[in-house]
């Protein structure tokens, strides 16, 4: 069971936990990820890495309320135990001295931007991070992202806040006039898609972090399989982090697609069914 040490609403549908977990923490690395269950035959969520505190032995998550597992996930407090959570899953980031660095966090995406936004920052990089969401009341971690990067841009899609505009505008002003080594990206899979087909232009090598559905997280159940340079691949094991320019972005998004119309579809289900989940899986 892992303690719910402390609760923070970072808008109306995205919440952070951090969570006692100590051997977790002692072995996280930027780029990994953690798969957690709120009870015994709850969906298994995975979730990357947000932050780690290996002195305090917790790690930190963020999460949307998207689906039936987030949103009882949400319902949980400060105090409160999670019943299952495994890690740290996958390979990290690879951290080294590339020099120029570009870090693109959209929406919730910001999140697992920040832990390797700062190991490329204690690494020697120059970083600028360019963070997006839909408007102000949604974007957060302005002053975290500040803290790990040399420079900060803000983009609204309302123009709420910081420059009117979607993150890969920005990206392209500054790809233009500076020579970039390395481009992060992690978002919605619409927009990593778009970043690459940005960078692609400018021949800037670019690292994206997939979002696909995870049911077992060990390579066994295909669930997460992306197409990676025309091969399948686990995001799972072999991932999250890849050549984003050699992901097949329509597959994914086609694939994420079907798994929202099949949760909806559950979902009304369960709804006609006068709310009990008969075991219904959505995957
Ligand atoms: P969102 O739809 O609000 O988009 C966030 C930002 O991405 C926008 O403000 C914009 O700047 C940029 N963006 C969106 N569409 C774009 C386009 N066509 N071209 C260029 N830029 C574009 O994001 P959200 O609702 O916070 O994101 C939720 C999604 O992010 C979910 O699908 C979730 O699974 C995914 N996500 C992915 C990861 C990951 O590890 N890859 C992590 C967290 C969340
Ligand atoms: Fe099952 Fe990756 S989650 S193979």
């Amino acid at each position: 069971m892992f303690n719910i040490l402390k609760k923070e609403e970072l808008s109306e549908h995205v919440t952070l936990f951090e969570i006692e977990a100590g051997d977790i923490a002692r072995k996280a690395k930027p780029g990994n990820y953690f798969i957690l269950r709120t009870h015994e035959k709850g969906e298994r969520v995975p979730l990357t890495i947000a932050d780690f505190d290996r002195g305090r032995g917790t790690i930190t998550a963020v999460f949307q309320k998207v689906g039936k597992s987030t949103n009882h996930l949400g319902t949980l407090n400060e105090g409160d135990f999670i019943t299952d959570v495994v890690g740290p899953l996958g390979n990290d980031s690879h951290i080294e001295n590339f020099g120029r660095v570009i870090c693109v966090g959209g929406g919730v995406g910001i999140a697992p931007v920040y832990p390797i936004a700062k190991a490329l920052k204690e690494a020697g990089n120059r970083v600028t991070s360019i963070i997006g969401a839909r408007s102000k009341s949604i974007l957060f971690w302005e002053e975290k992202m500040r803290d790990v990067s040399d420079e900060l841009i803000i983009t609204t899609d309302d123009g709420s806040y910081g420059t009117k505009a979607l993150v890969t505008a920005p990206l392209e002003d500054i790809l233009c006039i500076e020579k970039v080594d390395l481009v992060l990206a992690i978002g919605p899979a619409i927009m990593m898609k778009f970043v690459c087909r940005t960078t692609e232009k400018y021949n800037v090598k670019t690292i994206v972090s997939l979002n696909s559905i995870m049911i077992d997280g060990t390579g066994m159940c295909g669930g997460c399989r992306v197409e990676i340079g025309g091969e399948t691949k686990y995001t799972c094991v072999d991932g999250p982090e890849f050549n984003g320019h050699e992901v097949n972005f329509d597959l994914l998004m086609n694939r994420l697609q079907g798994y929202i119309d099949e949760e909806n579809m559950a979902m009304n289900r369960v709804q006609a069914c006068g709310g009990k989940n008969y075991g219904i899986k959505y995957s």
